[in-house]
């Protein structure tokens, strides 16, 4: 019988494993190995496990300097600046998960999904009609921004 590693047997297994679940959610052990492990480099960011390294001088972040958050949908995060500090939270709307429907209001210091229209405080503690977006800690030093997304 021919042996097989790890990552062999889950990339020959997952499609068969996914192919055979109706409704429910996928092994763990299918999410990609590389994502976990193997740091991410582009021009504008570094992910390095669970560490996002922002390079706010490039252009990719000139939102955050214009209207003052982003949804960094390349790696599902919401970032917003306020005065001179960030603050990162998952782009998954905690009702149904949507990503990408997001504005913000100032005023109310809110994110709001539009998918239903629900809305979350952006001080990572107060319960909106939505719940409680999840907020990750961040690290501001010589307009390097970390992200640490566990
Ligand atoms: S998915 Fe965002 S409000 Fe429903």
């Amino acid at each position: 019988m021919k042996s097989t590693n790890r990552r062999q047997f889950i990339q020959q297994s997952c499609p068969l494993l996914i192919a055979s679940i109706v409704g429910g959610t996928l092994p763990s052990a299918c999410t990609k190995e590389e994502e976990l492990t193997t740091p991410v480099t582009k021009e504008s960011y570094t992910l390095t496990g669970q560490v996002l390294t922002i390079n706010l001088d490039h252009s990719d972040f000139e939102p955050l300097k214009s209207r003052g958050w982003l949804n960094f949908t390349e790696q599902k995060v919401l970032i917003l600046k306020s005065n001179k500090t960030y603050q990162a939270y998952t782009n998954r709307c905690p009702h149904e998960g949507v990503r990408n429907r997001w504005s913000y209001s100032e005023t109310d210091n809110k994110f709001l999904c539009s998918e239903h229209n629900r809305s979350y405080k952006a001080d990572c503690e107060t319960q909106g009609d939505g719940g409680v977006l999840t907020c990750y800690k961040t690290e501001l030093s010589n307009n390097e921004l970390k992200i640490y997304l566990s």
